[in-house]
């Protein structure tokens, strides 16, 4: 109700800057009692993916809550997943500042981030110091220093250390923000890294007794043989989801708008269509050998109905709750 009104307020601030103070209020209030300004009850919407159990299939898209800062704030707008990260096994600083950019008209962003984050082990601390009661997915990457031939070993030292935290390891190949990692999604490259993933994966369920899914995510950037090739892989190597999509580096769409010539990933309502049509190409090729994450553009309910009609599972927001406030998460939820 009052989302329009702190909208415009927020909107006068540098966008990170705005990201950053409204989490750190919110976090404040949780677990106080003024905690109710916080909290929204949304029905539950029990659903089954990747062996796990869902209270709701409405979730946060990675890079939002990049070190678990804020999980129990956000844990208590309703949603029923909440995918942190992305984290690397260092710390970094990301990108020189500003990164994130607004276009309003279009209810589109422009991040640059770069994959800035406090590293794996901080992530963990604050996971341990947490009390959400959902779905829980950890989002690994790996450092910008780490040259890509090396940056399989990134992704295993991350798995190492969150196994054991996390319901499910969203493997991030496609933030078009680290040079050259986008190149981990093709060819040779792509079918070691998913190899030695899931060793690894399977030397941990035996050591902690727990199998924790592998989805990856991939970017809306691809032709569609190269989506058919990526799907063929995920079923070769056994993945248990995909998550589609990441940001685009395609303007097309918001050719002209304030800011579109920024250099980044394009997010919100402009990608809504490109990234459901990669969920429809996915989901015909994969005919259910494993779930799709449908995540891009999400700011109505029709909006995340046209991604569940076109074959995701499960759904994850992030720029429709800049441009729309909590209230998307209910109403989505609500009558999905
Ligand atoms: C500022 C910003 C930072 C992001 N950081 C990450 C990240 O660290 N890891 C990741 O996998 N995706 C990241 N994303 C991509 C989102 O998770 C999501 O895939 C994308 O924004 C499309 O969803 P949306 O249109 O609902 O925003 C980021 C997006 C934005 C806008």
């Amino acid at each position: 109700m009052f989302y329009p009104l702190i909208r415009q307020a927020l909107f006068q601030l540098e966008p990170e800057k705005a990201h950053e103070f409204t989490f750190q209020q919110l976090k404040r209030i949780t677990g106080t009692p003024l905690e109710f300004l916080v909290r929204q009850s949304v029905p539950t919407k029990a659903i089954n993916c990747m062996g796990i159990s869902f209270k709701n299939p409405l979730g946060l898209a990675a890079g939002f809550d990049k070190n678990g800062d804020y999980i129990d704030a956000i844990g208590a707008m309703g949603f029923g997943f909440i995918e942190v990260g992305t984290v690397t096994p260092h710390a970094q600083p990301g990108n020189k500042k500003p990164r994130l950019f607004r276009l309003v008209k279009a209810g589109g962003l422009i991040n640059r981030m770069g994959c800035n984050n406090l590293g794996v082990d901080n992530l963990i601390n604050n996971i341990k110091n947490s009390n959400f009661g959902g779905v829980l997915g950890i989002n690994i990457g790996k450092n910008q220093d780490t040259p890509i031939e090396q940056g399989k070993d990134d992704y295993l030292i991350c798995m190492e250390k969150v196994y054991p935290y996390a319901d499910y390891i969203a493997i991030n190949i496609s933030s078009p923000n680290t040079p050259e990692l986008t190149n981990l999604q093709f060819g040779e490259l792509l079918d070691n890294l998913l190899f030695s993933i899931k060793d690894k994966q399977t030397a941990l369920q035996e050591y902690h007794n727990k199998y924790v899914p592998i989805a990856v995510k991939i970017t809306p950037d691809m032709t569609k043989s190269e989506l058919i090739q990526m799907a063929d892989m995920l079923v070769k190597h056994n993945i248990d989801g995909v998550i589609a999509t990441n940001t685009t580096t395609n303007r097309e769409l918001v050719h002209g708008l304030d800011h579109s010539s920024q250099a980044g990933g394009l997010s919100g309502r402009p990608i809504h269509l490109i990234s459901t049509e990669v969920i429809s190409i996915l989901s015909s090729e994969l005919k259910g050998k494993l779930p799709i994450i449908g995540v891009g553009g999400i700011d109505s309910l029709m909006a995340a109905r046209e991604k569940m009609a076109a074959g995701a599972a499960l759904i994850q927001i992030y720029s429709g709750l800049i441009f729309n406030g909590p209230r998307l998460i209910k109403d989505i939820i609500s009558d999905i």
